[in-house]
This record gives C-alpha cells, structure tokens and sequence, in this order.
C-alpha cells in the first residue's frame, strides 16, 4: 500500500507557503511581513498591524484612516444577534458564548460568505476584526449580569473595548490612556503566530471552503485548551495557587515529576527553543502597568518573577529548553485591568482573529491550497467477517 510519514503534532510538516509570520524558534524571534514583534509593540499599535497582517506592507496615513474608519463603521452586531447571547447560561465559560455567536455570524451576513468574490471576503475580514471586540465585551457583561454596551466609534480599538467591558449605564467612564496602551499592546502581541494549533485549524475547516465565520468559530474552539490560549487563564490560577514564594520549590518538583501530569503553565513551547519575544515586551508591559496603576508589591508578579528565576536556573527546564511563553505574564496586565480569568482566553481569541483571518485569506488566493487531509498509520485489526450476534 501507500507509505506515508508519520508526524504526529506535525512537528516536521510544513502545510502551506506564508508570507505573513516568520518564526525563528533558535534565536527568539518573530517577524511580521518582516518587521520584529518588539518594534512593532513598542512603535506601532494593534490595527495598523492589522493592515500589515492583511495587506503586507505598513499602511500610508491616508490608507490606515481608511482602514481604521472600515474597521470602527462595522463594529455594531446585528441587533438580532443579542438573543444569542441571552440563550446562554449566564455562568458559561465566554469562550463557550463566542464559539457559539460567532458560529452564528454565518447565519446573519450572507452578504459576506462567498469566498471566491474578494469583496466578499473584504468584508468578511472587516467585520471580523470589527465585532469580535464587541462579541467578546458582550460575553463578559452577559456572564456578569449586566447590561451590553454598544461600541463607541469615537474611541479607539482598545478604548473601545475597555469601555464596553468595564462601563455602566449609571456612570461616566473614563478610559485610562495608560490601559488602553497596554491593552492594545496585548492585542498586537498576539496578532498572528504562523501554523499554530488554532490557525491550523481555522485553514483546514476552510479548506473544504466552508463559511468564513464558521471557520473563525472552529479557531476560537481550538484555542480554548490550555495547552494553547487557555494557558493564560491557566497561568494565572496557577501563579493564584502557588500564592507565596515559598510555595514554589514544591510545584517545580511537581513540574518535573514525570509521573504527575501537573506542568508549568506559561512555560515552553514548540517552536521557541530559546525565549519567546513577545514574553519579553510582556513582562516590560506588566511592570509598566502595575507601576503606573501603583500596585506595589503585587504578590502574583512576585511569584512570577520568582518562578521564572527558579525555573530557568533548573537543570531540567535548561535541558528541556522551557522558557516562559506569551501566556506566563499578560494574565497579571489583564488581572491589573480588572479581567477575570475567565476573560483572558476571550482577548487571546479577539487579538488573534486577525491573524487567523490574513491566513484564511492567503489560503484562499493560493493555487496550491487544496483540502486538507491527513492520511494515517492503520493499525486496528486486519481483515474480517461479521459474526452474527448471537454466535459473539
Ligand atoms: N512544564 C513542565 N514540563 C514541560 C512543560 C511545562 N510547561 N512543557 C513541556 N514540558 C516537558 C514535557 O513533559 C516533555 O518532557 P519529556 O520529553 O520528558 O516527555 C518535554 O518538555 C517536551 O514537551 P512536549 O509536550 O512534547 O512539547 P510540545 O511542543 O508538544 O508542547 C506546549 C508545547 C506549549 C504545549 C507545552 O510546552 C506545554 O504544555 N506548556 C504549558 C502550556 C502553555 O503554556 N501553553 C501556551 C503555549 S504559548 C501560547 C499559545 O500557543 O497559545
């Protein structure tokens, strides 16, 4: 018969040519159409790395005025879609809600569904990057019993978002400039990271050139576990449990128990065999946020600084080559903000639609893209005729 190689996790198949994000796992480093992680959180901001992802280059300023006002003019969801969200338990998981009501995008704009017309997918993509803010702000408030609060298009992409997570109707709010700096960065971090598990996901369900929010809806589900966006809702209830610094000689004895399946949340990752850039900006990111906020002496920090000394300095992480990945420090950023745990893997989804989306549509216009489908090893039983029940 056929021989096939046999990769499982596909850690040595590449599934596409990309000119989107290039990964160095040996050096720690990560580039957008070229351009270094750190330049582009520390110069530039969420959308117009957006554009880039999207279209290649670095917008005009006449160009990212045009693709911001698209963008801000599509940020309202249709109004029918709010039953969704109230056919929900409200103490569902916001990851459960979104795999839920964007799946169900597919059912409210058929305006934005055929794939091969690029104006379709234009618009599919704008609407995307525009509502998945408001999906996610809305699956909070509806988890917390309060009422949804409509996108403001006068505010920004991150201001937006803050405000729709963290405003009532019974008050003014304010959005701190300071916030919405780091919560952007936090968008622009995880904008796009190559073939990874949920982006994988979302070119496979399109392969077959199924409906584009669809497609989105099967990435959001696959980046809930947390051996993937969960990670950061993960870390952070483990940085919680560990409590004390006292407490962390105990957990990393536990992490390196082959017979206790307890692992470092926020720690590894299989392409970055060296440190994870974005880990970097991130931790920069945490102390400049707890400072500016005056948190001092923030116990969870310290129990993360601390654990990433100990661990880094341990023979069996150095071995293994187990850094502290994107998740280890954006969970304290988001803590600070006033985030539940339960709303880390949600920003991680909204922040990553754009990546999945400039994936899906490279895939599209690519020639040599055809459906996926892996083969694999059989190894049930051989040939064999059925036995009627009663002689089993
Ligand atoms: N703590 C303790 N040991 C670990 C850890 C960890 N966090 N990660 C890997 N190892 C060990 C693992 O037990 C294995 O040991 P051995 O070779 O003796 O069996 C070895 O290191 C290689 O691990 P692997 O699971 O084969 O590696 P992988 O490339 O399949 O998995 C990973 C990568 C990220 C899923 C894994 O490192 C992990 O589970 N980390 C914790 C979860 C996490 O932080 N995920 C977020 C990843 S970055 C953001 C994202 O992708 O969303």
């Amino acid at each position: 018969g056929d021989v096939f190689t046999y990769d499982p996790g596909f850690t040595s198949t590449a599934s596409c040519e990309s000119t989107i994000t290039f990964i160095d796992g040996d050096k720690g480093e990560l580039l957008h159409r070229g351009y270094p992680i750190d330049q582009l959180a520390e110069k530039s901001h969420f959308l117009e790395v957006c554009y880039l992802l999207l279209y290649g280059e670095l917008p005009t300023a006449a160009q990212l005025e045009d693709f911001e006002s698209r963008v801000t003019n599509h940020t309202m969801i249709h109004e029918q879609m709010h039953n969704f969200f109230r056919g929900f338990r409200r103490d569902a998981h916001p990851m459960a809600t979104m795999v839920g009501v964007v799946g169900a995008m597919s059912a409210f704009y058929h305006d934005s569904t055929d794939i091969a017309d690029p104006w379709q997918r234009e618009v599919a993509s704008i609407r995307l990057i525009a509502k998945m803010p408001t999906i996610a702000a809305m699956a909070y408030k509806y988890s917390i019993g309060q009422p949804f609060v409509y996108p403001r298009n006068d505010l920004d992409y991150a201001s937006n978002f803050l405000r729709m997570c963290f405003s009532v109707p019974a008050e003014e709010y304010h959005v701190d400039p300071v916030l919405s700096r780091a919560m952007d960065r936090i968008f622009t971090l995880h904008a796009d990271h190559e073939q990874n598990a949920s982006t994988s996901t979302v070119r496979l369900a399109s392969s077959s050139g199924a409906n584009p929010f669809a497609c989105i809806a099967a990435g959001i589900a696959c980046l809930w576990g947390p051996a993937h966006g969960g990670a950061n809702q993960a870390c952070l209830e483990m940085l919680r449990e560990i409590g004390t610094v006292d407490r962390i000689p105990e957990y990393i004895a536990r992490a390196k128990d082959k017979d206790d399946p307890f692992r470092l949340m926020g720690f590894g990752h299989r392409v970055y065999k060296n440190f994870d850039p974005r880990a970097k900006v991130m931790k920069k990111s945490a102390d400049e946020v707890l400072d500016l906020l005056g948190i001092e002496n923030n116990p969870t920090l310290q129990v993360a600084k601390e654990l990433e000394k100990v661990a880094t300095e341990d023979e069996y992480f150095i071995e293994k080559k187990l850094y502290p990945n994107v998740d280890f420090y954006s969970g304290i950023i988001l803590d600070a903000m006033g985030f539940p745990t339960s709303m880390f893997t949600p920003i991680f989804a909204l922040s990553r639609t754009v990546g999945w989306i400039s994936q899906w549509k490279e895939m599209l216009t690519d020639p040599t893209q055809r459906i996926g489908r892996p083969r694999q090893l059989y190894t049930g039983a051989p040939y064999r005729d059925y036995v009627e029940v009663e002689d089993r």
